[in-house]
This record gives C-alpha cells, structure tokens and sequence, in this order.
C-alpha cells in the first residue's frame, strides 16, 4: 500500500472550522439551547402535515428546479422566477455565489465580526478575504469597507442585522454605500433576520436589488419561518447572478421535504409572524432587562442579543450554562443570546444578573 496520501489543495490548510452553537447537555439540569438563533417554536401543524405527506416518496429525487417553491417565492415577493435561485441553506447559496465570483488572488469584502461562514467558504474558494472591523458601537463600518474595495474585490457582504450583533445599517447610509461600489463587485445583502427588523429606517433588500444589477439578496427559511433542520434558503439577484447559482447549485440540493415545508410555510406565514411578533416582543423585554441591570446591549434588529465581554466570555457562557441555558461565546470577544422561550430568557437573566453582581 502506498505511504502517500492524496494531494490536497493547500488553500485548505488552517481553515477555520465552523462551530455551530452547541446543544444542551443531555441529561443535565433544564437545558435551553440559545446557541443558534434556531426558533424556539416547533413546526405548525400545516407544515407538519405537508412534509408528512411528503416523506412517503423519499425514494425519489427531489425536484431539481424547485418549481412550486420558485413560483411561491416569485409571487410572494414580485420578481421574476429568473431572479430567484434556492440552496442547500442560505449558507449554502452564499458559498456558491463565492464560487462564482471568486478565485485565488481575488478579495471578498466583509464587516468583522460577522457571520463565521465568510472566512471558510472564502479561504475554501482560495480567495483571499478582506475583514473590516465594525465601528465602536458594533455597526459596520460602510465607508471603509468601501475604501477597502480594490480592483481584486469581487464580492462584498452586508450582513443585515449582523451576526453576532444584531446591528443594523440603515436606507441612506447603504445607499451611499452601493453608489460607492464599482457595478462589477457584487454586494450580498444577507438578511437571515429580516423578518425580525422593526426599525423602519432599515431597507429592504428586495426593494434595493431592483435597480442594482450587482446587488444580490440572500434570505432563508431557517429563522423566522422554523426550518432550520430542513436546509433551504434562496437568492433574489439580476439574471446573470441567479443562472450562475444554478450553475453552481449542487444537483438536488434542496429536498422534497424542505420544498414542500417552505411553500407550506409561505402560505401559512400570518401565523408565522405572529410568533416572530412574540420573540420581538420577548427581544424588547430581555434588552430592558439587561440594561436595568447595567450591561451594554447593542440596538438589536434579530432574534438575538450581543454582550461585549471580553476576556470574561467564557467564564459568563459557563455561568449561564451552569445555571441552564447554553449561549454561544466568541472566547475574547462577547456573547451572542438567541431569544428563546420565556423561561429559558428567564434563566439567562437571572445568570446575567448574578453574574454582575459579581464584577
Ligand atoms: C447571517 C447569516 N446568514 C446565513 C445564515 C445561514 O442560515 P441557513 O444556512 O440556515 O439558511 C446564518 C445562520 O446562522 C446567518 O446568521
């Protein structure tokens, strides 16, 4: 047998590894996972149903184009089918829209922190990544991303709300943005949490795609919609964007089930909101409460919190799941809290108060 093990491309070489938030600990205490910004509701009984259904021919292939959830989508949000392209995940629709935009000796653009997939599915393409710390109060600094461009840039993110902060840019200052980016780069409004946003300063991506052939959008039916386990999310972008993440798209990427889910979701999707209605709600309530007790909470937009801690990251995601919740530290950095059901909000500000009065 020979001693030689297979070439690989050395691109991959010191990758981050995507961490996703860890779930409870079985059999500990009451454990809530607010480690993922998951929605904590369970799947309606509608949606249920129609992946029930749905299950019974899994010995098929999915439709490939994903023609029911394409015309949906098309209707839903009044751009033409071409427009739109779906994905295993949004994350998986932001890796192929790295893969067509990007090589080696190539820059992608975002703000950092940010979303942790960016550095991997950029360092994966072999394209160098370009990181633009956010200002002092979270919020990404668009004017030096713009200045960041050069003319190796190919694609820039926005994440709007940003993860882990849930901070947001608002209409002029993205627009000024977009008038600053060369029309040949092209800028990714990733609104996972869009459904969460309240502030009305805050534009819609879909609105803003329209006269900007370089700008494309990214949403899933992860967050607010509750499919998370299901895996699909989908792309708004001019024609030669969305052709290229079909040629891009892995073939049957999207199951029958995460199809049907999501279409059943759209057309149930009074309902959804209501319970997207109760987490703002729920969102409001636990950013008063940590400000009462003297914590610096950034003006969020998602389904989730972000407290700078600094080198006390890991000892406050320890006392919290010490206490029952797991929540997602960025060790030397902050934490980020998904809100969940009431009681697991309780828990985590009953740990965040203790845990200050410590300090
Ligand atoms: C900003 C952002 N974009 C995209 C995603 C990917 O979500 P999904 O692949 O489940 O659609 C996430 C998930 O956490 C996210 O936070």
């Amino acid at each position: 047998m020979s001693e030689t093990n297979p070439r690989l491309r050395a691109e991959l070489e010191g990758i981050p590894t995507y961490k996703p938030g860890r779930p409870a600990a079985a059999g500990g205490p009451v454990a809530y996972k607010l480690s993922s910004n998951e929605n904590p509701y369970p799947p309606l009984p509608g949606v249920m149903e129609s992946v029930l259904a749905t299950a019974g021919s899994f010995n098929r292939y999915p439709d490939m184009a994903c023609t029911g959830l394409m015309n949906e989508l098309a209707d839903r949000f009044g751009v033409p089918v071409s427009h739109i392209a779906t994905g295993t995940g949004s994350v998986g629709v932001a890796q192929q829209l790295i893969q067509a935009t990007a090589g080696p000796g190539d820059e992608v653009i975002y703000a950092w922190r940010s979303f942790e997939a960016y550095p991997i599915i950029t360092q994966v393409s072999g394209a160098t990544s370009v990181r633009v710390p956010l200002t002092s109060g979270e919020v990404h600094d668009l004017d030096a991303m713009a200045a960041a461009v050069t003319d190796r840039t190919r694609l820039i993110f926005v994440c709007n709300p940003n993860n882990p902060t849930g901070t947001v840019v608002r209409r002029a200052e993205l627009e000024r943005f977009l008038d600053r980016v060369p029309g040949d780069v092209l800028v990714v409004l990733d609104e996972a949490y869009r459904e969460f946003i309240r502030d009305p300063e805050v534009p819609d991506g879909i609105e803003i795609y329209r006269d900007r052939p370089n700008v494309c959008v990214l949403r899933t039916f992860s967050k607010a919609y509750g499919l998370a386990g299901l895996r699909v999310g989908f792309a708004v972008g001019h024609e030669p964007v969305a052709a290229a993440l079909r040629k891009t798209a892995v073939p049957f990427g999207v199951s029958q089930l995460a199809q049907d889910a999501a279409v059943a979701s759209l057309r149930a999707e009074d309902e959804l909101m209501g319970r997207v209605g109760a987490l703002v709600g729920e969102r409001a309530r636990v950013v008063d409460v940590l400000r009462d007790q003297g914590w610096t909470v950034p003006e969020t937009q998602a389904n989730f919190v972000w407290l700078r801690l600094d080198d006390r990251t890991v000892d406050f995601a320890a006392a919290c799941e010490k206490a029952g919740v797991v929540v997602r530290p960025f060790a030397g950095e902050g934490v980020r809290v998904t809100i969940g059901e009431t009681e697991a909000n309780d828990i985590f500000l009953q740990a965040a108060e203790a845990f200050r009065k410590e300090l």
